[in-house]
C-alpha cells in the first residue's frame, strides 16, 4: 500500500471529488482525516473508508474560519501524531440558477463568499498544516484542487475563475516558500468532472454541458476517481522532485482549439 503509515487531511471530503480523494487515500493505507462543512457528510465518507478496512476520522470544518482551522488541524495532529498530506479540495462551486452572473450584475457578497472559501480557506489551512509539518520535520505534500477555470475564462464566473486563479498562484508561492523544508505544493486542475447534485439538471445547465462536451477532445466528462488518482501521484514518495506544478485532468480541453478544423 502506497500510503501505509501516512496521515492525509482532506477538506470538503464529504462528497464527490473530495470523497473520492479521501477514499483513494484510505484504500492505499493512509489514515484519513476527513473534513467537511457538515459533520454528517464527513462521517459518511469516513464510514465508507472504515467499511473497506481503512482508518479514518471525521471532523466538521469550515475552512474559512481561522479559529476552527487552527483547532481542527491541531486535533488531527494530536490524534494521529503527524500530518503528511494536505489536500485543499473544499470550494464553493457556483452551480444552479443565479449562481453565475456577469461582473456588472455581481453583488459584493457573491464575490466575497467564494474568496472566503476557495482562497482564504486554502491559505488558512495550508498555513496551519505547513507550520506543523515544519515543526515535525515532515517532508509533506500539499495538493490544491484548482480548475480549468483558473486558466480559461468563463462568462458569468468571474468570482469562481478568479478564486481558482488565486489558488493556482498560492500553489506556486507556497512551493517556493516551503521548498527549503522539502514540502512540495502542487495543483490538480480538473476540467468538467461528472459529480452528483441535488435536484434535476435544468435545461440551461444541460445546454451548457452539451456545449462544454464539444470542447473536450476525449469526448466525455471526467470521473472523480480520475482526479483522485493524480492527487495520489503528487502525494506519493516518488513525486518529491515535483513542486509548483499544475496537472490538468480535463480530457485535453485546454490543450488547444478543438473547434478548429484541419488547416487548409
Ligand atoms: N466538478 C467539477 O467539474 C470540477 C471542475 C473543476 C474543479 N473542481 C474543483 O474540485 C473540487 C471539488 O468539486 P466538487 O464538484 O466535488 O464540488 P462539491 O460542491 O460537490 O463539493 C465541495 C465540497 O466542499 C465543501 N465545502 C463547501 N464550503 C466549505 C467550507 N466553507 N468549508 C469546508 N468545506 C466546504 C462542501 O460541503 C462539499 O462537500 C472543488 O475545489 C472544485 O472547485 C470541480
Amino acid at each position: 500500500m502506497r500510503f501505509q503509515g501516512k496521515v492525509a487531511l482532506i477538506t470538503g471530503a464529504g462528497r464527490n471529488i473530495g470523497a473520492a480523494i479521501a477514499k483513494a487515500f484510505g484504500t492505499e493505507g493512509a489514515i484519513v482525516a476527513v473534513t467537511d462543512l457538515a459533520a454528517f457528510s464527513a462521517e459518511e465518507t469516513a464510514k465508507q473508508i472504515q467499511a473497506k478496512g481503512g482508518e479514518a476520522g471525521a471532523w466538521a470544518l469550515d475552512v474559512g474560519d481561522a479559529l476552527s482551522v487552527c483547532a481542527i488541524v491541531n486535533q488531527v495532529r494530536q490524534q494521529y501524531g503527524k500530518i503528511h498530506v494536505l489536500v485543499n479540495n473544499a470550494a464553493l462551486v457556483p452551480r444552479g440558477p443565479g449562481s453565475n452572473v456577469p461582473v456588472i450584475e455581481m453583488p459584493d457578497e457573491m464575490w466575497d463568499l467564494l474568496f472566503r472559501v476557495n482562497v482564504k480557506g486554502a491559505f488558512l489551512i495550508s498555513r496551519e498544516v505547513s507550520r506543523i509539518m515544519i515543526r515535525d520535520g515532515v517532508p509533506g505534500r500539499i495538493v490544491n484542487i484548482t480548475s480549468g477555470s483558473a486558466e480559461s475564462a468563463r462568462v458569468g464566473a468571474a468570482h469562481y475563475c478568479c478564486s481558482k486563479a488565486a489558488l493556482a498562484m498560492l500553489t506556486r508561492v507556497l512551493a517556493l516558500e516551503l521548498a527549503p523544508h522539502s514540502i512540495t505544493v502542487n495543483s490538480v486542475a480538473p476540467g468538467f468532472i461528472q459529480v452528483s447534485h441535488e435536484g434535476p439538471i435544468s435545461p440551461a445547465r444541460r445546454e451548457y454541458m452539451e456545449a462544454f462536451l464539444k470542447g473536450i477532445p476525449l469526448n466525455r466528462f471526467g470521473h472523480p476517481e480520475e482526479v483522485a488518482r493524480v492527487v495520489l501521484f503528487l502525494a506519493e514518495e516518488g513525486s518529491e522532485y515535483i513542486t509548483g506544478e499544475t496537472i490538468k485532468v480535463d480530457g485535453g480541453a485546454l490543450a488547444g482549439r478543438t473547434f478548429l478544423p484541419k488547416s487548409a
